[in-house]
């Protein structure tokens, strides 16, 4: 289904297939939710931690991230409102950041 998304979306904007690249909501995502904090890059800054390369977060689970997400921790609001996908796409992209040495 990605595939054919990726495909539709170079020739026209297909319902549903615009916004679809994982990466992309992911990253958006991130940026509006959760950059301020844990800054584009994921290595934080004063209190709020970094969530990035080298950081703990990298040895926590795609579930513990997902919850931490969902429910907030500590300081940390929670973001009840997300969609799985929403979630899925956020994990993904801490993930990028993680992976990007
Ligand atoms: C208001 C600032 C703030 C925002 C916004 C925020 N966080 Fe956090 N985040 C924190 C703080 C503070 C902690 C540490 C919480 C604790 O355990 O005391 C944390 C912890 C985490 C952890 C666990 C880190 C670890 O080592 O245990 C992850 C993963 C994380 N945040 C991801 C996100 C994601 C993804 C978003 C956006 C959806 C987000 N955060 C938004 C402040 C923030």
């Amino acid at each position: 289904m990605a595939a054919v998304c990726a495909i539709l979306a170079v020739t026209v904007a297909a319902a549903g297939c615009a916004p679809s690249t994982e990466g992309v909501l992911g990253a958006e995502l991130y940026e509006q939710s959760c950059s301020v904090c844990h800054r584009p890059d994921g290595s934080g800054f004063g209190n709020w931690p970094p969530i990035g390369p080298g950081s703990n977060a990298v040895v926590l689970g795609d579930d513990q991230i997902a919850g931490v997400i969902r429910a907030g921790a500590g300081v940390m609001p929670s973001f009840p409102r997300l969609t799985d996908a929403q979630v899925e796409s956020l994990v993904a992209h801490v993930r990028r950041l993680q992976g990007a040495r």
